[in-house]
């Protein structure tokens, strides 16, 4: 019988460590996150039935990768996305299309690696088809020396990475990851978003839409000018616009530059290579993030194949 063969108790200690290697037995991804300043994002998550029940009640080791946005991104995040979690069937889809199935640790992420992401879930009553999370490894430089890597998920940088919990890792973000995507490329994005129905038209005019339905490895950045935008043209220029195809061509093209980059990847004096060719130049500080002359009004909206930003003007390639 086993009692007949007792361990001594220092024999027993010596072997603790090893049968509990993390010393926290049961700890899960919601308990890491909240010990690491996602407490907000912790809570919430708390509050969605089905999520809660998956993230705080699966044993499955490795089940889970979570980007849990810490309690400054909660605090900062945009009244849109407070609307959105206003809502407890909404919640949900935010919070998840912050998890993945399955671990993708920071040796995993490379640039441009699409996490397929628990949102929409068969519960969220959402009928898209499973969203990416989009993973990007920039250099950001501060100045011509001295740069930085800068990793992101749809476009929230990992400011803490790998926390590792019962059932998953969790990877700490400073942004929420938002607005979700819906499955739409960035032509789809740009015809279904009322901001941008005079951009929307042109791309139609210069048959450039079926050129920037691009495979979503092959990630796009758009710099969209919002409707204002095309009203405050100059009348020159808009009917120059309107009657010569090569020139609508050339301007458009230069609104596009190839790769992905999410705000946290745009740096000062950085310059990015457009569809036409020509350099875009981009200026951050303390205004803002400018593109040539263009005001980054709202950024980061994550789509299949890159990301939208929307600007304040039109930006002529020629002076
Ligand atoms: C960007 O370029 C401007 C003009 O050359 C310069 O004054 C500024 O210091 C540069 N910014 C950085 C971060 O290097
Ligand atoms: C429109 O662009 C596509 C490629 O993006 C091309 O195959 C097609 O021939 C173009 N149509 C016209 C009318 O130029
Ligand atoms: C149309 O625009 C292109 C590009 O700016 C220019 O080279 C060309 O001369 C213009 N054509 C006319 C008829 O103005």
């Amino acid at each position: 019988m086993a009692t007949t063969r007792k361990l001594p108790v220092l024999a027993l200690l010596a072997i603790l460590p090893i049968v509990f290697p993390q010393g926290a037995e049961g700890v899960n991804v919601l308990e890491v996150a909240k010990d690491n300043g996602a407490s907000m994002f912790a809570s919430m998550a708390g509050q969605c039935p089905w999520l809660a029940n998956l993230l705080e009640n699966s044993k499955e080791p490795n089940g889970f990768t979570v980007f849990a946005f810490n309690d400054k991104a909660y605090s900062e995040s945009p009244p849109a996305f407070r609307k959105l979690i206003a809502n407890t069937q909404t919640l949900q889809w935010a919070l998840e299309y912050h998890v993945a199935l399955g671990p993708t640790k920071s040796q995993d992420i490379k640039d441009n690696l699409l996490v397929t992401s628990l949102y929409p879930s068969p519960t969220s009553g959402a009928s898209l088809p499973l969203q990416f999370i989009r993973t990007n490894i920039y250099h950001v430089y501060e100045n011509d020396a001295i740069h930085r890597q800068v990793v992101t998920a749809s476009g929230a940088q990992i400011v803490a990475a790998d926390k590792i919990a019962s059932n998953g890792i969790v990877h700490i973000i400073d942004k929420v990851m938002f607005p979700l995507p819906t499955g739409a490329d960035v032509v789809e994005f740009i015809r279904d978003d009322g901001r941008f129905s005079t951009l929307y038209g042109f791309l139609e005019k210069a048959n450039l839409t079926q050129a920037l339905m691009t495979d979503p490895s092959r990630p796009l950045t758009v710099f969209a000018p919002n409707n204002q935008a095309f009203t405050n043209i100059p009348k020159p220029i808009m009917d120059k616009l309107m009657t010569n195809a090569t020139y609508l061509q050339d301007v458009l093209e230069y609104h596009v530059a190839m790769g992905a980059y999410y705000a946290a990847g745009l740096y000062d004096n950085q310059t990015l290579m457009s569809l036409y060719r020509k350099p875009l130049l981009v200026q951050r500080g303390v205004g803002g993030i400018y593109v040539q002359d263009a005001k980054v009004l709202q950024a980061d909206n994550t789509v299949s194949n890159g990301v939208v930003h929307e600007i304040s003007a039109v930006m002529i390639p020629y002076k």
